[in-house]
């Protein structure tokens, strides 16, 4: 019989939870839909398991350390549920789960495979985005330090039912605990297909402020994805492609990737039609600002999220 912990209580089990299908693999393990209960009922809750192989260790245990942090729920944070060590059978061959709540939508990356979205939904689905990146990147009283996620994109958002989006996938996240140096090794993580140039270059400073604006780069080119399969615009929507795929395909190379951000200074295409739309004007020039070459350049997300948020409420009104 397996357990689930509650939030920041100790590994109490509670109830058996029962592996469905596995939704997502990533970097580091899969994903499962799963029950906890020990019936088929209705009110037995679905959630999500994430399970890391034992190699994975320290992305396990840092995922779980941002989520413990007090002061980790938001809205557009993925919830948590709990965390485990599993010991298999065989000796030295524990897995290390991860348990959040369950989103049938799956990730923004998945959805938008197979739907457009309207501009209003858009609007929403960005905010939400620029409003979670905030909460993230900014440092509350003693509580919640400031967190550099690492490995911002599409397929680390995922969507509650109402299109609320949630971030989630902290594996790679730094914690900026103040007062404290925090160490680094390994400037060059995430995903090359959602690399700044200066990490590309490798030619990071590892400042709180700059790791922090990658993952405004990052968001640049996921409000493209958003943008790109939009119905409210000129002209047909194309399939969804993932940023650079027209330029570097399926699978880029490192080399690949500096290739066109570095050296050609190329960024994915946008639309002659977009800029002339009046209401899409803001949001192509707010990507534009996310994924400047210049990284000081660069919005901050709660620029984002405010610029957004002023726009959604004047479009409601
Ligand atoms: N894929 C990755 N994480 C997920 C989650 N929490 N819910 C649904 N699908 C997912």
């Amino acid at each position: 019989c397996l357990s689930i912990c509650e939030y920041q209580k100790p590994f109490v089990p509670i109830k058996p939870i029962q592996l469905i299908e596995v939704k997502a693999k990533g970097r580091f393990g899969a994903v499962w839909k799963a029950r906890i209960g020990d019936s088929n009922k209705e009110e037995d809750q679905l959630v999500a398991v994430k399970i890391f192989p034992r190699q994975d260790k320290n992305s396990w245990a840092t995922e779980v350390e941002v989520y413990q942090l007090t002061k980790m729920r938001h809205e557009n944070i993925l919830t948590y549920l709990g965390a485990e060590e599993r010991e298999n059978m065989l000796p030295y061959n524990a897995e290390y789960w991860l348990i959040t709540e369950y989103h049938e939508n799956g990730s923004l990356s998945d959805y938008l495979k197979s739907h457009l979205v309207t501009y209003l939904q858009l609007l929403k689905i960005s905010e939400g985005i620029a409003r979670g990146l905030t909460f993230l990147h900014e440092e509350i009283c003693a509580n919640k330090p400031a967190i550099a996620h690492r490995d911002f994109k599409s397929k680390n958002v995922l969507l509650r039912e109402d299109l609320t989006p949630c971030i989630g996938d902290f594996g790679l996240a730094l914690i900026f605990y103040p007062g404290r140096s925090f160490c680094d090794t390994l400037g060059q993580v995430g995903t090359r297909r959602y690399m700044a140039p200066e990490v590309l270059e490798g030619a990071i400073n590892f400042s709180r402020d700059s790791l922090l604006r990658i993952d405004m780069y990052a968001l640049g080119l996921v409000l493209w994805e958003l943008l790109s399969r939009c119905s409210n615009q000129d002209g047909p929507v194309g399939n969804y492609m993932l940023p650079f795929e027209e330029e570097v395909g399926p699978h880029p190379s490192l080399e690949d990737m500096q290739e066109v951000v570095c050296q050609q200074k190329k960024r994915p295409e946008i639309k002659k039609s977009w800029k002339e739309t009046i209401h899409l004007r803001l949001i192509v020039d707010t990507i534009e600002e996310c994924w400047d070459q210049d990284a000081e350049a660069r919005l901050t997300a709660s620029c984002v999220e405010e610029r957004i948020s002023c726009h959604r409420s004047y479009t409601f009104s």
